[in-house]
């Protein structure tokens, strides 16, 4: 059997992130916790990984025991800004300790700003809806980069805005959960107001500022590529859900099935593109699904899927996102990448498979920078509640314990190694070998 070793270029950022909701806990005063009293998930977030009292600190020491070098993390909009003209400096405090934290370890920080929570002052207003969440939002973001710049140059503005308008707006999953997909874009539009401000804000506040976004991006592929229906439903498919945001950056005018949006102020508002990869779908015309625009989106017969997973494991499909981020001529991170796996069966495959199609586009010498692993400890998983688990460590709600998945310990020896070698694969994923290195 060969044996080989893949490696990355020196300073390469290795992580994983995490989101305030998703780990802090008790987060009383944002639409999520409303949403859940209200009985629209499957679980409460509840104490969540208890960050918030202080368990950050075990959860990083096991981040920088498992060699990693940076962390990316949000902050909540609602604890630093818990009513329109309040804000709160412990809380701001806190934040600090927590950079600090990742200083002492002498890990990179990647802060988000927005992470899918509003305060509820905001969603009373209206939230993204209405375009005077811009000044809002841009307000907020200037108290805390101000705060936290001492620790931080790294910003991710918004997380996935194509998620939270889809989930929010057409899918019901988020609240306020309605549906309709003009308000769904008109949000959209909104978030990417809200990033342009913020991009602007920042670099004012700390010139030496990277800033980007986090782009949740699903490629898609023909069911048949010689079927001009499928290819035209993949088309429409792969505009709606990738290529809003994107193109308002890229050229300031949002594309939108509706039509386009002229927002000429997001135009290169951006340092580096952050890229969520999860999966990929195959599309294929198909007259019974109106609502989807006439397009169903699936994954292929066999198609290597947790149980009760959203996600299959496919590998290419991080390559073909990288590609398609070329395009943006900046600096790439990948910013989110995981898998639902409480059983941690296929994990450290889907992680080895996926980390050596980075090394692939690092190979060509595409610009990207670094890796987040999605996520360091199962949380708080929004509508699923704790019924999906995407952690390294693996989360006892009832106890506060965690215990290590061998995907930590793979994980830990790519971080350390700055690299993939075949022998870790043989060891932690046989099962893959053949695949992923074809005699
Ligand atoms: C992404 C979200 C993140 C997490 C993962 C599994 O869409 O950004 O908060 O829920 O999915």
């Amino acid at each position: 059997m060969p044996v080989a070793s893949f490696h990355f270029p020196r300073g390469f950022l290795w992580g994983t992130a995490t989101a305030a909701h998703q780990v802090e806990g008790n987060n009383t005063n944002n639409n999520w916790w409303k949403w859940e009293q209200e009985g629209h998930t499957i679980d409460k977030s509840g104490l969540a990984c208890d960050w918030w009292s202080g368990r950050w600190k075990e959860d990083f020491d096991r981040a920088v025991e498992g060699g990693q070098n940076a962390h990316r993390l949000s902050v909540e909009w609602s604890r630093i800004q818990p009513g329109p003209d309040q804000w709160d400096e412990d809380a701001l405090e806190r934040y600090r300790a927590i950079l600090r934290g990742l200083r002492d370890r002498n890990m990179t920080a990647m802060v988000t700003l927005h992470h899918f929570t509003d305060p509820l002052w905001l969603s009373e207003k209206g939230g993204w809806e209405k375009g005077s969440v811009v000044p809002l939002f841009e307000k907020f973001v200037r108290k805390t980069v101000g705060a936290l710049k001492e620790y931080c140059s790294l910003w991710c503005t918004i997380n996935e805005p194509n998620v939270y308008a889809l989930e929010s707006y057409v899918d019901r999953k988020y609240p306020p959960g309605k549906s309709s997909l003009r308000l769904a874009l008109h949000v959209q539009a909104n978030l990417l107001r809200g990033h342009a401000a913020a991009y602007h804000a920042i670099h004012e506040i700390q010139p030496e500022a990277r800033v980007g976004f986090a782009h949740h991006h699903r490629p898609m592929l023909p069911r048949f590529s010689w079927f001009p229906l499928d290819v035209l439903e993949r088309n429409i498919q792969f505009e709606a859900v990738n290529m809003g945001f994107p193109s308002g950056i890229l050229n300031g005018f949002m594309r939108t099935p509706m039509g386009n949006m002229r927002i000429p102020e997001a135009r290169n508002t951006l340092d580096f593109l952050g890229l969520n990869y999860y999966s990929q779908y195959t599309v294929a015309f198909d007259l019974l699904k109106p609502a989807e625009l006439f397009g169903r989106r699936y994954y292929p017969k066999g198609s290597d899927i947790p149980a009760g997973g959203d996600n299959a494991n496919i590998p290419e499909g991080l390559f073909r996102s990288l590609k398609w981020a070329l395009q943006f001529k900046l600096p790439i991170i990948i910013t989110e990448n995981g898998i639902e796996d409480s059983d941690d069966s296929l994990r450290p495959r889907y992680m080895a498979a996926h980390i050596h199609q980075v090394w692939r586009a690092v190979n060509f010498n595409w610009p990207v920078k670094g890796y987040f692993w999605w996520s360091l400890v199962d949380n708080f998983e929004w509508e699923c509640g704790y019924s999906q688990r995407f952690g390294l460590w693996e989360l006892n709600t009832e106890t506060q314990a965690r215990r290590k998945r061998p995907s930590a310990d793979l994980y830990a020896e790519i971080c350390k190694e700055n690299g993939l070698t075949t022998e870790m694969v043989k060891k932690y994923c046989p099962e893959a070998f053949e695949k992923m290195f074809p005699a």
